[in-house]
């Protein structure tokens, strides 16, 4: 049989168990056992300069329909084919990858057909959701992290907020070209909140943002609201007004927006950043924000892949947790600002 022919009948097969019939099912264990003994790529007369052993290991996850449909007994609050097609797809993936890198180096002619055929049956099998999106899973732990920050409603817990900063900033990096100068800037600051948040760490003592805010102050590092350069106070107020530009920037993602990014990110820029920006940085920053995406380009940004493989179900589900972000922003922010505000200690020089 044909590599082509091959891959049309698992295509074909699949589509037919994704209407979830359990015989469907555990075909498709079947066809991809075959498929992972590497018998299509023989039968296609293909020998590949790797141990097909070594793939069929990396692909150990894989388990037979016995094994599988006892698991399932078990784990029977997930849907048992999105749960099947989850793994074979990622199955697929890692092993179409090591085909694609491996072959490669050898075998180009043979390489660009191989990847052709895994590109297509990739491609159909991301019509189903799936949840083994590393960078999903980096938008949930930011969503996690920032839910705990805020306590009773005022408290704003400061060892939670760094580290909901940490796991933010990743993901601001992953964000591209446009917020390169967003991640360097919030990362100099929470360097400068996480270097006093270390030094206090031992004596428990500013677990709180006015209790870590009212430190500084005793210590005399402030003059008034004319706050320390590198002191933390300094870090948080300016870490404070980049998620509140962000905050705006995100939400024009959502789908009640109308406004590009880039329209939202100029916008939040005049609101929340300028009035504080000295002449240098009022040219650079919105120089590094014109590079802003497209939405779509953006969002799969978000979700840590390329724009080609969003698809409705992705965008749905990455959205929907920027939304929940900019959810439990809003009142934290204002927690934040409020704590500035009655501290007396909102700097709002030009800087
Ligand atoms: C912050 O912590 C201090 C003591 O550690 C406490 O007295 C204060 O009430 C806390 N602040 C808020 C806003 O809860």
């Amino acid at each position: 049989m044909e590599l082509r022919q091959f891959i049309n009948s698992i295509n074909s097969e699949l589509y037919r168990a994704s209407k979830a019939s359990r015989r469907g099912f555990i075909k498709i264990g079947f066809i991809t056992l075959i498929l992972l003994a590497g018998k299509s790529l023989t039968e296609a007369r293909i020998s590949l300069p790797f141990s097909l052993r070594g793939g069929y290991i990396a692909l150990s996850s894989y388990t037979s329909p016995m094994y599988e449909h006892k698991q399932r007994k078990r784990n029977n609050h997930i849907n048992p084919v999105l749960y099947r097609l989850d793994q074979l797809q990622n199955s697929l993936s890692l092993m179409g990858s090591r085909i694609q890198s491996e072959t490669y180096k050898h075998w180009t002619g043979i390489a660009s057909h191989v990847e052709k055929e895994w590109s297509k049956l990739a491609k159909f099998l991301k019509l189903f959701p799936t949840r083994q999106k590393a960078s999903i899973h980096r938008l949930d732990d930011v969503l996690t992290s920032f839910k705990s920050v805020l306590r009773n409603g005022k408290e704003v817990d400061i060892s939670q907020l760094l580290k909901a900063c940490r796991a933010h900033l990743t993901l601001v990096k992953s964000g591209g070209a446009a917020l390169r100068l967003v991640a360097k800037d919030m990362e100099n600051n929470l360097q400068k909140a996480e270097a006093l948040h270390s030094q206090l760490r031992k004596s428990n003592k500013g677990q709180n943002l006015s209790s870590m805010l009212s430190i500084e102050r005793e210590l005399g590092l402030h003059n008034g609201n004319i706050l320390k350069d590198d002191s933390a106070a300094m870090g948080l107020l300016w870490i404070r007004r980049s998620l509140t530009f962000q905050m705006d920037l995100y939400s024009s993602l959502l789908p009640s927006s109308t406004k590009s990014p880039s329209d939202a990110a100029m916008e939040a820029y005049n609101e929340h950043l300028l009035p504080y920006h000295g002449w240098m940085l009022q040219k650079i920053f919105p120089m590094s924000l014109s590079q802003m995406p497209e939405k779509d380009v953006f969002i799969a940004k978000f979700g840590g892949m390329e724009r080609q493989y969003l698809n409705e179900v992705y965008e749905k589900e990455i959205v929907g947790k920027l939304s929940d972000l900019v959810r439990i922003w809003e009142p934290l922010i204002s927690a934040w600002k409020e704590e500035f505000e009655r501290m007396d200690m909102e700097d709002v020089r030009r800087a």
